[in-house]
């Protein structure tokens, strides 16, 4: 039989543990921590000998005093000591959730991001809370958005349904990049339209270089040629809290199937990463703040 002195413990001890459990969910892991994560395969259709390094940077939610512009920076320091051939950065720059003390202007997430560097340079998609934050596009339905504009200011291209073709090590190859799947709302925000073109970005590829596609949001992945060798996908944060595999809330119609890693559907290959900052709510638990790197071929 448990006496009152063990009954009081366990209680406290439960407190205790409640209460350090949530600070580092709440403080720790979305505040401080910031992981690596490597993926190092060939995909399919990909040139016998190209070898290509990519660092993906992935909603980065700039928002005070959860994510500053100084902590950019140092994400920002990371990515170039990673020492990749290009930057990719997959969108949703600015967030404006409920816990914040202050926005950041998606001009200086675009005039930090200058200190990236790599032989191929730095390349851009938008994601939708970049869509959502400009009131003026929403109103209009189109873009080019005032993030769109804040990075092409910046010297990035923001691969908005367009491609392009890169060379390494004089092997050419293709980047692409689509728009939100979710870019304008209702008043109501119960039904969104899609500003991703997937059929007018593959017509600009002329050739068979393989294909290196960027979308922010992962669904769009089922629409997504087998031609691409590989997608490249944030949104989810993986669920911001996701354990033993398995993310609880994730914001695609997929459910867990597209909200972290590695997927490999059909001969399709998908990188999901689980981003750097929060949207809704500022809290991460076994999803931490990660950077990715691709080493391909
Ligand atoms: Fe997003």
């Amino acid at each position: 039989m448990i006496t009152r002195r063990q009954f009081l413990a366990t209680i406290g001890y439960t407190t205790l543990a409640g209460f350090a459990s949530a600070t580092y969910a709440a403080v720790i892991e979305p505040g401080f921590r910031l992981n690596t994560v490597t993926y190092k395969f060939t995909p399919p259709r990909w040139t016998p000998g190209l070898k290509l390094r990519a660092v993906l940077l992935a909603d980065p939610h700039l928002v005070e005093p959860h994510m500053p512009v100084r902590r950019w920076q140092r994400i920002i320091e990371t990515a170039n000591a990673l020492q990749p051939d290009m930057h990719l950065l997959l969108g949703d720059y600015v967030t404006a959730h409920p816990f914040r003390t202050a926005k950041v202007p998606v001009a200086q997430a675009a005039n930090a991001a200058k200190a990236l560097t790599s032989p191929l340079g730095t390349f851009a998609i938008c994601g939708n809370h970049d869509w959502w934050d400009d009131l003026t596009a929403q109103k209009r339905g189109y873009g080019p958005t005032v993030a769109q504009k804040a990075f092409e200011d910046a010297g990035i291209p923001v691969m908005e349904n367009r491609a392009i073709q890169l060379k390494k090590d004089g092997m050419p190859f293709w980047l692409s990049g689509t728009g939100s799947m979710i870019a304008i709302h209702n008043h109501h925000w119960t039904s969104f339209e899609s500003r991703a073109d997937i059929q007018s970005t593959m017509a600009m590829i002329n050739d068979d270089a393989p294909i290196i596609h960027m979308a922010h949001e992962p669904d769009l992945f089922p629409e997504i040629p087998d031609r691409v060798s590989l997608t490249l996908s944030g949104h989810t944060h993986g669920g911001q809290v996701r354990l033993f595999g398995y993310s609880f809330i994730t914001p695609s119609s997929y459910g867990n199937r597209f909200a972290y890693g590695h997927v490999v559907e059909n001969g399709k290959h998908l990188i999901v990463s689980g981003g750097l900052g929060c949207s809704i709510i500022p809290i991460r638990f076994g999803m931490p703040p990660e950077i990715v790197v691709l080493e391909l071929g």
